[in-house]
């Protein structure tokens, strides 16, 4: 949900640095945009709705050794100019990006307006700037109120180098986020001083460390060709740099926080399209590899974590959108392979469950980006009752891998596409592997999974991509599909669902295959594309009667599965793995999903609507 860089330093293209940096972060929201450079004649600002993709960096070579800027996915105020970020004071000297909702925006620009402060959007965001502006006209008095110390705890390192600002920017910006209520990641600037400011309370904000100066960005992908070097903004601190020195201190008491550097793994090659024409393909065709990285994890950690699912008094697992269908995956794997019962619920329902937790609860937090806003709440309520949280994540230094009391990666590299594709098997992969651990059977677990992984590799040829293409080409003007299966295929088939839905944009529904004679199968007619996932398991035969079922209404049968089957107009075949069969059907279905998107003239990588990573609640 929006994406933000900042950069301070020596070098003087900053604006080139951050639109470039910002063209990575386009996962996170695309429907407007914004830059703003300190330059010698001022701030320059420039900002306009669409795609930061199709802004040419060489627009902004005027000199400048501090900029930053925004690419937006609206939530207050619609897709205008005037509401892409970066907003501005009165003035037009505070410039602030935000990610993230001011939810005590209406009062506060009440206020503001009462004080004479015109507002130019509709944006919740605009708040800011404008409050900042009023603190610092205000600061004279204030000063004397709060007395010296809070003085001497604003940014006490870089005053010795630079111009001392007054009033003080950064303890401006410092009281105004005290006031306001969300989550949220502010960047600041302003005219008068050579600093970044950022603070964070949910959002994620990251300081990548450069030999000539610092970035701060909501993600690393921003400044990754600059630097591999990170410290971690945690909730509740703020950061100001004048690009030579940095100082971390907590947002609330102005107290100086320590910061260690860490260094990151992700190359930025890995988050290159490469060969592909989308990161969707490409992303689906890493299963490859991917799924492998997955289970190559520490035998100790996921026999500990094992023993803790089987000792909690209560597990419960957690996820969002594509990594919830990861989660009620694990409902069966933990059901079928290790007999053992755990609860699932969408991160956005888990708040009425609290009254279920223990010290001795177990809550398994699954998520891609790890700063799903929904997950991290749910793992705040969570802790509230002592119970411990295991995260599942792919992104490194992620909100949720570090708040969580324990963490698993899946090692599955950056996933650009909106479209959760490899992140879902990984977590699969991991929770898979657990439940065989759970019954002292980890070994077979690896083998069988080594063993898909192996037979991914063989199914993903291009006579396979291009014989789906085909079933694309032959369904794309149905304007209703229906995915239907059992067990561990069930979340698939709500998965496929989703698949379909975002890129697509065709109207698709996951059902439980006998749930559709208590209803669904009212909507089946003549020609209606029904797609059968299927196993080599106990409940092969239901869900195939369940398909002949569809097939007498005039249905036309898609088959997922190991075997063909008679009922099936058309038989997507997939190797026969036994217990890891969800993972292998999914995959048809993502490449199903790209070519229908391709076909319908669609953007894969970045459907309408929709971000990546998923902040607000
Ligand atoms: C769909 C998709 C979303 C995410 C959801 C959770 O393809 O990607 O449904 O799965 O927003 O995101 P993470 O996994 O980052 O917590």
């Amino acid at each position: 949900m929006c994406g933000i860089i900042g950069y301070v330093g020596r070098r003087t293209d900053a604006g080139v640095l951050v639109v470039e940096g910002l063209k990575r972060l386009e996962y996170r929201g695309y429907d407007s945009w914004g830059v703003a450079c300190k330059t010698e004649e001022g701030i320059v600002i420039r900002k306009d709705v669409g795609k930061i993709s199709a802004v040419n960096p060489s627009d902004f070579l005027q000199p400048s050794s501090l900029a930053m800027a925004h690419t937006r996915w609206a939530t207050h105020g619609g897709v205008t100019p005037e509401n892409a970020h970066p907003h501005v004071s009165c003035d037009g000297k505070v410039v602030v990006v935000l990610n993230g909702i001011i939810e005590n925006f209406e009062e506060l620009r009440a206020e503001l307006a009462a004080k004479g402060h015109r507002f130019v959007s509709t944006t919740d965001t605009e708040v800011i700037p404008h409050l900042i502006e009023e603190e610092m006209k205000n600061e004279g008095q204030r000063t004397e109120d709060l007395g010296q110390r809070e003085k001497e705890n604003a940014f006490p390192g870089p005053r010795s180098q630079v111009p001392s600002p007054s009033p003080d920017f950064a303890a401006a910006v410092r009281r105004a986020c005290l006031r306001f209520e969300g989550r949220f990641g502010i960047v600041a600037m302003h005219a008068d001083v050579p600093l970044l400011v950022a603070a964070r309370t949910g959002s994620p904000l990251i300081v990548g460390v450069a030999e000539d100066g610092y970035f701060i960005a909501s993600d690393t992908p921003a400044f990754i060709r600059s630097t591999a070097t990170v410290q971690y903004l945690d909730d509740g601190e703020m950061v100001v740099t004048d690009g030579q020195s940095i100082l971390f201190s907590d947002l609330r008491t102005g107290e100086e926080r320590e910061k260690r550097e860490i260094a990151i793994t992700w190359s930025a090659a890995e988050s290159q399209k490469g060969e592909y024409e989308h990161y969707m393909l490409k992303e689906i065709m890493e299963q490859k590899q991917s799924i492998a990285r997955a289970v190559n994890q520490d035998i100790d950690q996921i026999e500990t974590l094992a023993r803790a699912i089987l000792d909690a008094q209560g597990t419960f697992l957690v996820g969002c959108g594509t990594a919830a269908k990861a989660c009620m995956a694990a409902e069966y794997f933990f059901s079928v392979i290790a007999g053992h019962h755990v609860n699932f619920a969408p991160a956005s329902e888990f708040k009425l469950y609290h009254r279920f937790l223990k010290p001795e609860s177990l809550l398994i937090a699954v998520s891609q980006s790890g700063e799903t806003a929904d997950t991290l709440e749910a793992m705040k309520i969570a802790k509230s009752k002592g119970a411990k949280v295991l995260a599942i994540v792919n992104a490194e230094g992620s909100s949720i891998a570090r708040e969580a009391d324990y963490t698993l990666h899946i090692n599955a590299g950056p996933e650009r596409a909106v479209a959760s594709t490899k992140a879902l098997t990984g977590q699969m992969a991991v929770l898979l592997l657990i439940a065989y651990a759970m019954i002292g059977k980890l070994p077979k677990g690896r083998t069988r999974l080594l063993e898909t992984a192996a037979a991914i590799n063989d199914m993903l040829n291009p006579r396979y991509t291009e014989f789906i293409e085909t079933i694309a080409e032959r369904i794309q003007q149905s304007s209703d599909l229906y995915i239907i299966g059992k067990g561990w295929n069930y979340p698939m088939a709500l998965e496929s669902a989703i698949k379909i839905q975002e890129v697509s944009y065709v109207h698709a529904e996951g059902f439980a295959g006998g749930e559709l004679k208590h209803g669904p199968i009212a909507l089946i007619e003549k020609g209606t594309p029904c797609i059968a996932l299927v196993g080599n398991d106990e409940v092969r035969t239901d869900i195939v009667s369940n398909a002949i079922e569809l097939k007498a209404r005039g249905g036309f049968i898609i088959g997922i599965a190991p075997a063909r089957n008679d009922v099936f107009d058309e038989w997507i075949k997939v190797p026969d793995v036994d217990t890891a069969q969800a993972i292998v059907n999914i995959i048809p279905i993502q490449i199903l999903a790209y070519f229908l998107a391709v076909k319908r003239g669609k953007d894969p990588d970045m459907p309408r609507n929709l971000a990546k990573s998923v902040t607000v609640k």
